[in-house]
């Protein structure tokens, strides 16, 4: 059988990464990993814990008793934080507007990092985040850099939550996700920041078919490659 790859997608808040990434991953049989969800349990444990989530000490002493499982099932991907289902609670406002700051640690990135890299040792894996092909995976035989206006990745964020049944605020989500990518584009450690062989693809105009088709060319390609 043919080698497997790996790849990585990269990008700021809402551009169709993770939806991407999951088709993706079921279309090769790889293994998909949510890393954006490893942050944001983070983060739910340090609120819940009352970490200081700006003193870099306390969040050090957090990270050797955290554990942090990606579990696929029926429903999707369930993240387990310490033997609790908290798949839902992680995407709660309070989490998302804090992850940005834990995810600035020195010492959250080393560990994050380093998980990260053995859950894709084997290759056979679609990964996506913010620094997957920069420092993740930087010999990932596939890289993209997935973008699209904050306008609508703001709307798309509005309709998922007004499809969930919740209220929602464009304007308020679209400040939300400048913030947020201002600080995964400012951080020390491992900014958000397209690597240099990643390919760029804008999906402002594009349908989420249409973003999996392309990717999925781009991988086969790399795959006959091999
Ligand atoms: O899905 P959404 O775009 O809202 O974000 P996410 O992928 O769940 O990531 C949440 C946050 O985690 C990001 O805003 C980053 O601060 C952080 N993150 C990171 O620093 N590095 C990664 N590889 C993935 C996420
Ligand atoms: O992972 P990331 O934060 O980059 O984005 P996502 O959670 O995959 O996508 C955010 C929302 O945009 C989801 O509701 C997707 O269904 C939607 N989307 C879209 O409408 N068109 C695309 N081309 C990609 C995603």
């Amino acid at each position: 059988s043919k080698k497997k790859i790996s790849i990585a997608i990269d990008g700021p808040a809402a551009a169709g990464k993770s939806t991407v990434a999951k088709l993706t991953a079921e279309k090769l049989s790889y293994v998909y990993v949510d890393t954006g969800a490893m942050y944001r349990a983070l983060t739910y444990k340090a609120i819940t814990e009352q970490v200081d989530i700006h003193n870099e000490e306390q969040l050090k002493k957090l990270l050797p008793e955290t554990k942090i499982e990606l579990k696929p099932s029926e429903n999707g991907q369930l993240v387990i934080l310490d033997g609790n289902d908290v798949t839902a609670a992680i995407r709660e406002a309070v989490v998302t507007n804090k992850v940005s700051i834990v995810a600035a640690s020195r010492a959250v990135r080393e560990e994050m990092v380093s998980r990260q890299q053995q859950l894709g040792q084997n290759g056979g894996v679609v990964m996506d985040g913010r620094d997957i092909g920069t420092s993740v995976l930087p010999k990932a035989e596939l890289k993209i850099f997935m973008l699209a206006s904050v306008e609508i990745r703001a709307q798309r964020r509005h309709q998922e939550n007004i499809s969930r049944g919740f209220s929602s605020d464009m304007s308020q989500l679209m400040k939300e996700i400048e913030l947020r990518d201002k600080s995964d584009m400012e951080r020390e450690v491992s900014p958000l920041v397209k690597a240099a062989d990643a390919i760029e693809i804008d999906t402002s105009n594009l349908s989420i078919d249409e973003v999996a088709h392309e990717i999925m060319k781009l991988a086969q390609e790399r795959i006959e490659a091999q």
